[in-house]
């Protein structure tokens, strides 16, 4: 298959999340995956890279995080905005999302992660961090960077390129309901 991913240095990683976008977090354990959508992850560590995610208790995507150790997180494109809803308003228990919505994965090469590439800008496949104190307790999961890969039409040699050309790869951000806007408009601040 075509690919437009390339690999994204693992001192990098922190600038795809760095802009806080809507991600997909994916998962796999025991001939089960999911996805579902996470308005809430931000870098936390510089070196190794480490991220954290909010990833609800009560989610499918936290059990299978926890029984595998690992998740993905995926950025998507605005030309994925529909999907985005979707997966994050039903749980993937019953259903297998990628199926469902016709989401492609491809395996990660580290820790075998599902992957989406597809409409995506972007993925990080992420080592859980465990916190046994903590994982009855707190719904954020840390968990460290051990591979990541951008479309090198939107992100590439550690920067974005937000243009006219690439609307379809621009990313998501929340603001509730459903209700997204576009990481577009880019202001380049001078010095003063
Ligand atoms: C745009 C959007 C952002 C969301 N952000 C988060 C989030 O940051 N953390 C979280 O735990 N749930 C978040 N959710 C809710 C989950 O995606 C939702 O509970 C999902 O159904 C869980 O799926 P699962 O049970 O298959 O894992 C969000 C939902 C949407 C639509």
């Amino acid at each position: 298959m075509d690919t437009h991913f390339r690999p994204v240095a693992l001192e990098h990683a922190s600038r795809l999340i760095n802009h806080g976008p809507t991600v997909l977090v994916t998962s796999a354990f025991g001939g089960r995956r999911n996805v579902m959508a996470a308005a809430w992850s931000m870098p936390v560590e510089f070196t190794p890279p480490r991220i954290a995610v909010v990833i609800d208790k009560a989610t499918f995507t936290r059990e299978l995080a926890m029984a595998s150790g690992a998740f993905g997180v995926c950025i998507p494109g605005a030309a994925l905005v529909d999907v985005v809803y979707a997966v994050g308003s039903e749980s993937g228990r019953a259903v297998d999302k990628f199926a469902k919505h016709g989401i492609e994965a491809v395996p990660g090469s580290v820790l075998g992660v599902p992957l989406i590439e597809s409409g995506c800008s972007a993925w990080l496949e992420c080592r859980l961090i465990r916190e046994p104190h903590a994982e009855d307790t707190y719904d954020t999961c840390f968990a460290e960077v051990v591979a990541a890969a951008a479309d090198e039409r939107i992100f590439a040699s550690g920067h974005w390129s937000v243009r006219d050309d690439n609307l379809a790869l621009h990313t998501l951000h929340h603001l509730g309901a459903g209700h997204f806007v576009r990481g577009s408009g880019v202001l380049r601040a001078k010095p003063l």
